[in-house]
């Protein structure tokens, strides 16, 4: 459960975030909104990148915007990145394993668990990759597996399906779909990808200027006509 109260965020006179309020406990909610709309910024406050001016954000019971960024991974929030964040030099295994705390675990499980969330995404035999060799795909699932690497317990994921083939949108749709069945995680969607967040999503916010303009059951938004007009006319 992700309980957002009155949270706004200024950068300079752009108000990006306008007190949204939101109670999310679907295992996958979606937060769509045209370009500009504070998706990413929402994003961002909820993984210590950005501080609001004002508002208060708890998960499960945790006030997440008092601890530091580094806790708030630790505590079990993991997110990708609208950019992808990928080194050159760094072979796929070791962009899994940043993530695996040398102090909490052997390197025998630090092994076992890249194994398996590479497996899951697909990525077993890319496992020795180097960054720089890598498609779209094989990058966005990298940071996916990333993401479950960490025993999150909610994992954002900042418009996965950006740059992705019709096909490859199908596979990533059934990584997202299992990640709450298989690790237990809840997971925030942001994606311009309508289908994808029809298909999977519980429940959608629709931010449009900062603002929360709609947060229901995904066809009841997609269908409303404040949204329409704001989003999926354009
Ligand atoms: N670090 C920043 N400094 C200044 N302005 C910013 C910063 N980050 C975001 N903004 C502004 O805040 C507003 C919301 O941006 P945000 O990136 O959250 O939108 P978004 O909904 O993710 O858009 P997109 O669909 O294009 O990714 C925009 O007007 C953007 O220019
Ligand atoms: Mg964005």
């Amino acid at each position: 459960m992700i309980e957002i109260s009155g949270l706004s965020v200024h950068f300079g006179g752009v108000c990006a975030l306008d007190g949204v309020s939101l109670r999310i406990c679907d295992d996958v909610a979606g937060i769509i909104g045209p370009n500009g709309a504070g998706k990413s910024t929402l994003v961002n406050v909820l993984s210590g990148f950005v501080r609001p001016s004002s508002g208060s954000v708890l998960v499960e019971g945790t006030d997440l915007l008092s601890l530091s960024p580094h806790r708030r991974a630790r505590w079990g929030l993991s997110r990708s990145f609208q950019k992808v964040q990928i080194v050159d030099d760094l072979r796929v295994e070791d962009h899994v394993q940043v993530v695996l705390d040398a102090r909490q675990r052997t390197r025998h499980e630090r092994e076992k668990t890249t194994r398996d969330v590479l497996a899951y995404v697909g990525l077993t035999s890319r496992a020795g990759a180097l960054g720089a060799e890598l498609n779209q795909f094989e990058r966005r699932m990298t940071e996916i597996a990333r993401c479950l690497a960490a025993a999150p317990r909610i994992v954002l994921l900042d418009e996965p399906g950006g740059g992705l083939s019709e096909v490859e949108t199908a596979r990533l749709r059934a990584v997202i779909e299992g990640i709450r069945p298989r690790f237990g995680a809840q997971v925030l969607l942001i994606d311009h990808d309508v289908d994808l967040i029809r298909a999977v999503c519980g429940r959608t916010a629709v931010l449009d200027f900062g603002r929360l303009i709609a947060f229901g059951p995904t066809r009841t938004v997609l269908q409303d006509d404040q949204v329409k007009a704001a989003y999926l006319g354009r």
